[in-house]
């Protein structure tokens, strides 16, 4: 899709809707943020993966509304037609008064849309935010801000039982008003599956090449991370510069040629 204008959350459902793959990565600052959008990324995230790459933490819980806030307040300066995301970060949504509160301070910052991790309690909160007018993204999947209680950084649903869970998780999370989903770390069946199920955008990470489009950690496909989970590709491996790897990530995206069997649960 050639827009040079800021693309909307109807843009990325016609993107769905034609079957043209959206490309999504990580970013915390106005410079990369300015390179990705020359590069065609659709979607930026200010992820709370912030936690570990920025601030070098083991996880992400630790990560404050105002770290968010202030890396989406730089982002937000980069960018002329990336759709910008940002994080809740673990804690600042546990009930919908103070999710709400959290929330409009990501968007008075320059989120397009705030993303808030698992299901549960949490459709409540959804449903509360998205009927007061603001944008929300569901995370499902693996949801590293519950590292602790899942006992490491682990695919999920693997067996029947969870993988019914989780497309009920994302027909309550679409029910609820969630505009698009993350699903992490998932069999790539189950990707399709979700997909097929809901008619928002569902943007995979570790989650197979059906998803609606996909999403990465910059680092990660820089090639600047210490632990390589199975699901990145580092693309500076055939890249001359950083510019040149955003956009050949965008192309394999597009293509779907990213990810391949061997990124794949
Ligand atoms: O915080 C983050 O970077 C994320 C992605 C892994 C989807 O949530």
């Amino acid at each position: 899709m050639v827009v040079r204008r800021t693309l909307t959350i109807d843009d990325l459902l016609a993107m769905k809707a034609g079957g043209e793959k959206i490309a999504m990565l990580t970013c915390y600052d106005a410079t990369f943020a300015s390179a990705m959008d020359q590069a065609g990324v659709d979607i930026i995230l200010v992820g709370d993966s912030l936690g570990m790459v920025v601030q070098g933490k083991s996880s992400t819980v630790g990560v404050s509304v105002s770290n968010v806030e202030y890396h989406t307040s730089c982002v937000a300066k980069g960018l002329e037609r990336i759709f910008l995301l940002a994080d809740m970060p673990f804690g600042s949504f546990h009930d919908s008064s103070t999710a709400m509160e959290n929330a409009v301070r990501l968007l008075s910052a320059g989120g397009a849309m705030v993303k808030l991790e698992g299901a549960g309690p949490m459709i409540e909160v959804v449903d509360y935010l998205t009927s007061r007018g603001v944008p929300v993204c569901a995370h499902l999947g693996l949801t590293p801000q519950s590292v602790n209680q899942l006992g490491g950084f682990k695919v999920q649903a693997r067996d029947e039982a969870g993988a019914r869970q989780l497309i009920q998780d994302a027909v309550a999370m679409q029910q609820a008003g969630a505009q698009m989903m993350v699903v992490e770390c998932i069999p790539a069946i189950l990707g399709r599956e979700v997909a097929a199920e809901v008619d928002i955008p569902v943007i995979g990470i570790g989650a197979g090449i059906e998803c609606d489009g996909q999403v990465l950690v910059m680092h990660d496909m820089l090639g600047l991370g210490g632990r390589v989970p199975r699901f990145v590709k580092n693309f500076m491996q055939e890249s001359a510069s950083i510019q040149a790897a955003f956009e050949a990530y965008v192309l394999a995206v597009r293509d779907r040629q990213f990810p391949t069997k061997e990124h794949e649960y």
